[in-house]
């Protein structure tokens, strides 16, 4: 066996498969752990090249870090977004060559662009006039994508509140990159992280739409649309909102309706990849009974695995390896700071010292935005499994 992984199969994720799973890795690698499962990976890039065969997705390198992630899905095919001169060299330093990324951050350092510009990474994207000088002072070479402000109603992480041009400064834009001797090549927008409205994509569509037919007019011949991220996945099982399939299927029909079919559709999936593929496990390390509810310590918190709860907006399902009457329950983290309280309201069954609590569907936002150790805490080891 390869180290760092699990031959355990997560392929058949029955209640009771994924206790035996989770014991057994608990028992080999201890805890905290993020068990990051392969197939789900796949099948997760399957369903979206199925769904929107039109569309090369490019994983966002933010969701997940963990250079096995990335390796895999340039093993199976995927195209990648990085945010920063550091993400790309990981990347990049993984054997994914140059013309497979796209630095899709607005505001970049003129640092990072210099080392975009070195390593090739030429497709990126601007929204303001600033950007331009930086652009054409270090990278001129680079192919833009304008990116403007859509609607991110219904998701859970708004981005037009900080990126992305008013639409009417679009033409402007795109006419500045071309006065500058830059090379301007198409639309990009985000509608938003975990994007559960359809209508948020097919207004972008919409109004990208009219960007590409206008900017004919100036002479422009925009050859790339980019449709960002926001994907949506349930993080608990009770999650009801429109599922990837037929969000998919009224993005892919309102593509072919107002794009020309030599148009290039991008995408920058990063949750809908990994966030289905994570597992973290946790245990209690401490307990105690505080304003009338049980109080559990776990040895991963907010600082750590659990950041999502702050960062990302996100609402866990949590889970234990046992059965029997449920009691209110307070799960806090493991350092002396009380912000780093996990839930104060969870229905779960009375818990020892070392009892399991564990989360599915954490792949994404989760030890991406953990701190390294804060108290001396680290976050949780990272397992791939089949
Ligand atoms: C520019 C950009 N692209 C892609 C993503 C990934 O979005 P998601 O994880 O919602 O698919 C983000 C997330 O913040 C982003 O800022």
């Amino acid at each position: 066996m390869k180290k760092n992984s699990h031959n355990n199969n997560f392929k058949n994720g029955s209640r009771k498969n994924i206790k035996q799973i989770i014991r057994s890795a608990v028992k080999k690698h201890a805890s905290p752990l993020l068990l990051i499962s392969r197939c789900t990976i796949k099948k997760q890039y399957d369903t979206f090249r199925r769904y929107l065969p039109e569309v090369t997705p490019y994983y966002a390198v933010k969701a997940n870090t963990y250079p096995d992630i990335i390796k895999y899905l340039y093993k199976l095919g995927a195209f990648f977004d990085v945010a920063s001169a550091n993400e790309m060299a990981l990347t990049l330093s993984l054997g994914i060559p140059p013309k497979k990324l796209i630095f899709a951050h607005t505001i970049k350092s003129e640092k990072d662009l210099i080392q975009a510009s070195n390593s090739g990474v030429h497709l990126m994207t601007y929204d303001n006039e600033m950007e331009l000088y930086k652009i054409k002072k270090h990278c001129p070479e680079a192919r833009l994508l304008l990116r403007i402000r859509v609607s991110n109603l219904g998701s859970n992480i708004e981005l037009s509140l900080k990126f992305g041009a008013d639409v009417d400064q679009a033409i402007p834009l795109l006419q500045k990159a071309r006065h500058f001797g830059l090379n301007p090549v198409g639309i990009s927008f985000h509608v938003g992280s975990q994007c559960t409205h359809s209508d948020s994509y097919l207004q972008a569509l919409e109004i990208s739409s009219t960007i590409f037919q206008e900017s004919k007019n100036y002479g422009f011949d925009l050859k790339i649309l980019d449709l960002g991220g926001g994907f949506p996945i349930k993080h608990r099982d009770s999650d009801n909102f429109e599922d990837f399939k037929t969000m998919a299927r009224k993005i892919r029909l309102e593509i072919k309706n107002l794009f020309d079919k030599k148009t290039q559709v991008i995408a920058e999936p990063g949750r809908f990849m990994v966030g289905p593929a994570g597992t973290l496990i946790t245990q209690v390390v401490g307990r105690t009974y505080r304003n009338n509810k049980n109080y559990y310590y776990l040895n991963d918190g907010i600082y750590g695995d659990f950041s999502g709860i702050v960062f990302d907006n996100c609402k866990y399902e949590f889970k234990t390896l046992r059965n029997g009457r449920k009691h209110l329950s307070t799960l806090a983290g493991p350092t002396c700071d009380s912000f780093d309280t996990i839930s104060v309201s969870e229905d779960l069954p009375e818990l020892d010292l070392g009892s399991v609590v564990y989360v599915r569907n954490i792949g994404a936002y989760s030890c991406a935005s953990a701190v390294t150790s804060f108290n001396g805490f680290t976050p949780a080891k990272i397992i791939m499994v089949s």
